[in-house]
């Protein structure tokens, strides 16, 4: 008879996002007359810019015509769109990255929750607490953590590296040795970032102890701030030991349209073994490409009037950031992020839960959030808002919470 993949039983509940999900359209269904605010998930609110049309709209045309159609796109993806990656996102960060050390993808989700794959399921890995689910949850499904411990919240055989207000949201480097770290900065949940000196010790810490980063930069055109690295490669000794995830959903809102892209440089290897390979036999088995038109959009992104329209976007979500932070800082309540980043990370008043301040939000300010506990144990008293809402709803949503 068939078997299951156990692991999948390990998991508590469902995904973060879904379990919100359900519970706002349960709220809603029942009170059908209150206007409910999300704030919750980071999903952009703006279309995407003129630019980007325009180029969907000449590639769907193309693949109309016999002579320009096109079918399965080559594995690591279309040249045209690595070489504005290597050049815009690199080259003029002082960093070279070939071409074939860039992986189109459909997302830095499927990226960070698939790259684990190419490494055995003895190691150990590391994580920020609190942490984006999907780095936790797909080592889970590979049988990588150990158990569930309810009283904790923690997995038995994973290294939590907590983010705290006394360490100002930023991880120290943990006390037992990981053959994998998870890293995101700009952080996702709490908004906070990373100087380069700091991301420096890492990859230093790396290199030391042979451990693998995975660095997910989703949030990278969100940074305001000198001394924040763009990339983890502007730090010295980074090619052999961090492998980078970025996306197109943030930048330049392509979340239902779907495009990202991970960098496994070459130099990064266990013994002779080229991680770039590994990824490469992965990518060619298992994905048959993004969309000739998503590329083509995506390529789009970084021409002149995309990059001015795109970061006008950026600037119109971090206005928000800044209405929202202002706002709760100036209601009495203890917040911080959303100056290189789209999230806001709240303390939860009145000793509340993150769970209770999410169901107190809801039902008496119609405003939907994201409880901190549902990143890990370390974000229990917190609360994560969004910048991705249009800015009248934002505005409406800090004038509700105000009145509490
Ligand atoms: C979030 O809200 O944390 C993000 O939208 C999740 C994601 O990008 O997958």
């Amino acid at each position: 008879m068939f078997k299951i993949n156990e692991n999948y039983l390990k998991l508590p509940g469902s995904y973060l996002f879904s379990t919100i999900g359900k519970k706002v359209r349960e709220y809603s269904e029942a009170n059908p007359d209150k206007k409910i605010i999300r704030l919750g998930i980071g999903d952009v609110t703006l279309p995407l810019v003129p630019s980007v049309i325009d180029a969907l709209h000449l590639a769907v045309d193309e693949m109309a015509e016999k002579t320009t159609f096109k079918g399965y796109a080559p594995d690591l993806g279309y040249e045209f769109l690595r070489q504005a990656i290597a050049t815009h996102d690199f080259k003029t960060r002082g960093v070279t990255i070939a071409l074939d050390e860039i992986f189109i993808s459909d997302g830095a989700k499927s990226d960070s929750g698939n790259i684990q794959e190419i490494f055995g399921v003895n190691n150990k890995i590391a994580v920020c607490d609190p942490v984006y689910p999907v780095y936790v949850d797909s080592n889970v499904m590979a049988g990588r953590t150990g158990d569930y411990l309810t009283d904790t919240g923690k997995w038995s055989n994973v290294i939590y590296m907590p983010c705290t207000k006394e360490n100002n949201f930023a991880p120290e480097l943990p006390k037992e040795s990981p053959d994998l770290i998870y890293l995101c900065f700009p952080n996702n949940p709490t908004g906070s970032t990373i100087t380069k000196d700091a991301l420096q010790k890492w990859v230093d810490y790396a290199i030391q102890v042979e451990a693998v980063i995975i660095y997910d930069a989703a949030y990278e055109a969100y940074i305001s701030e000198d001394n924040v690295p763009h990339t983890i490669y502007e730090c010295d000794g980074a090619k052999s030991c961090a492998i980078e995830i970025r996306s197109f959903s943030k930048n330049a809102g392509f979340t239902g349209t779907r495009l990202g892209f991970t960098v496994i440089p070459k130099e990064l290897k266990c013994g002779e073994v080229m991680l770039n390979s590994l990824w490469a036999r992965r990518h060619g088995t298992k994905f048959n490409g993004a969309p000739y038109i998503t590329q083509v959009a995506g390529a789009a992104v970084y021409t002149p009037e995309g990059r001015t329209q795109t970061m006008e976007q950026i600037a119109y979500y971090m206005n928000n950031a800044k209405v929202i932070r202002e706002g709760l800082q100036a209601a009495g309540y203890t917040a911080s992020g959303g100056v290189n980043a789209p999230y806001i990370w709240m303390e939860t008043p009145k000793s509340m839960t993150s769970w209770e301040f999410f169901d107190y939000l809801l039902t008496t300010a119609n405003v939907v959030g994201t409880p901190g506990s549902g990143f890990g144990p370390s974000g229990e008293g917190y609360f994560r808002l969004t910048s991705f809402g249009s800015y009248e709803s934002t505005i409406e949503a800090i004038e509700r919470i105000k009145k509490l």
